[in-house]
C-alpha cells in the first residue's frame, strides 16, 4: 500500500527529506505523549484529568517529570510530604506566581481554570485521588489510639497520652498519610540511634529496658515506658546492651486489621487539620520564600 500526504502548495516546495524530519519528529511527540498516557491512574473526572495530564506534560513536566517526582531542574512534587500538606488553593498559588528567583516560572498567563486541571492532576501523581487515598474512619482511628492499639501508652497527642515516644501532635504536618503507615508498621525504618532500646542489667539481677535519655562514661538516664526515669551508674551494671530497634512494637502490620491500620492512620492525619491554614507559611519557611 502506497501511502500519500496531501500537502498544501508551499509545503511541496519544500525539500522532501527536511519535511519527511519535521513529519516523524510530530508523529514521534505523538507517539510518546500517548506511550506515557497509557499507564496511569486517573482520578474521578476523567475528563478533567485528561485536560490536566496533557496540560501538567507540557508544561511542568520538563522540569518536574512526567511522574512529578522531580527531575535535573526541580524538584519531586509528588511524593514530597510538604507538598502534599498543601491546600489546592496554595498549589493553585504557587503555579500561579513562581518561584522565579529559584527558577520555576510564573503561570499566571495561562488563566486559572488550567491551573487547577494541572494541580487536579498533581493531585492524581500524589495519589489522593487514586490508590493511596485514606479512607479511615477518623473517630475509630482515635478510639484505637488511645484504646486497644496502646499508641497513646507511649505517645501524646494534644497534651493526652505517655512520653516514651514523640508526640504526634502535628505529625501529619510534615508526613503524608503514607509516611504515616509507614512508620507505624515499620518502626524500625530510618530509625535513630537516640531511638535504640537500652536494656541494663543490675548487679542484683534486675533488668529495665527503655531508651536513653543521658548517657556518659559513668552514668545512664534511662527512661522505661511507663515513663519513668532510672538513674544507673554504671559501676552498678552487670551488662549494659544497646539493640538497634525501637521501643515501639513493631508488629502492628499483623496486630491491627487492614482496617485498624486505615483508621489509625486517618485519625493521626487528621489530628492537625485545625491548623492546615499554616501549611503555605510552613512551605514558605522551609523553602527560604517571602
Ligand atoms: C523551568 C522549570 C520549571 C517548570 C516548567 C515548572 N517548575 Fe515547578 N519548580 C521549579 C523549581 C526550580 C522549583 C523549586 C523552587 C524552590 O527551590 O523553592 C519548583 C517548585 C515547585 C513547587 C513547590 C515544590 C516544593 O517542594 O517547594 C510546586 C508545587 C511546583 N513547582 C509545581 C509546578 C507545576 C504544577 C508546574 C507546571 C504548571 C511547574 N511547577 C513547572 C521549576 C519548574
Ligand atoms: C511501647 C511504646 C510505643 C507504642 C505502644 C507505640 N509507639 Fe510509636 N513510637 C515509639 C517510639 C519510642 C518511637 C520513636 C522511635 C521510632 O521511630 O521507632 C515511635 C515512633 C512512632 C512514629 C514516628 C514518629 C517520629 O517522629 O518519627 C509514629 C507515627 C508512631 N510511633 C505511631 C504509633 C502508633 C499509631 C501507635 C499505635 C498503633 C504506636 N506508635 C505505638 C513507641 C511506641
Amino acid at each position: 500500500m502506497k501511502i500519500r500526504f496531501v500537502l498544501p502548495r508551499f509545503a511541496r516546495k519544500r525539500p522532501v527529506p527536511l519535511l519527511f524530519a519535521i513529519l516523524a519528529s510530530h508523529f514521534a511527540a505523538v507517539a510518546v505523549a500517548l506511550n506515557v498516557g497509557g499507564d496511569q491512574r486517573l482520578g474521578g473526572n476523567p475528563t478533567a484529568s485528561t485536560q490536566g495530564k496533557q496540560a501538567f506534560i507540557s508544561r511542568c513536566s520538563t522540569c518536574h517529570g512526567i511522574d512529578g517526582r522531580g527531575g535535573e531542574h526541580a524538584p519531586d512534587i509528588a511524593t514530597s510530604a510538604v507538598v502534599q500538606q498543601l491546600s489546592d488553593a496554595d498549589l493553585d498559588a504557587i503555579v500561579r506566581n513562581g518561584v522565579p528567583s529559584r527558577g520555576m516560572p510564573s503561570f499566571q498567563a495561562l488563566g486559572l481554570a488550567e491551573i487547577k486541571t494541572m494541580v487536579a492532576y498533581l493531585r492524581v501523581l500524589q495519589g489522593r485521588n487514586g490508590a493511596v487515598k485514606v479512607n479511615g474512619n477518623t473517630s475509630r482511628g482515635r478510639e484505637l489510639f488511645f484504646g486497644p492499639a496502646h499508641c497513646s501508652d507511649c505517645h501524646m497527642i494534644r497534651g493526652e497520652g505517655g512520653f516514651l515516644g514523640p508526640d504526634l501532635s502535628d505529625y501529619s504536618r510534615s508526613h503524608s498519610p503514607e509516611n504515616i503507615r509507614q512508620a507505624i508498621v515499620n518502626p524500625n525504618r530510618d530509625l535513630s540511634p537516640k531511638a535504640d532500646t537500652v536494656t541494663a542489667f543490675t548487679r542484683d539481677g534486675s533488668k529495665l529496658a527503655g531508651v536513653a535519655r543521658n548517657e556518659d562514661n559513668f552514668s545512664l538516664q534511662l527512661q522505661t515506658p511507663d515513663g519513668s526515669f532510672h538513674l544507673l551508674m554504671k559501676s552498678d551494671l552487670a551488662a549494659l546492651s544497646h539493640d538497634h530497634h525501637s521501643l515501639m512494637p513493631s508488629d502492628y502490620a499483623s496486630r491491627l486489621s487492614a482496617r485498624d491500620l486505615d483508621d489509625v492512620v486517618s485519625f493521626l492525619a487528621s489530628v492537625c487539620t485545625g491548623s492546615r491554614g499554616g501549611a503555605i507559611t510552613d512551605w514558605k519557611a522551609a523553602r527560604g520564600v517571602n
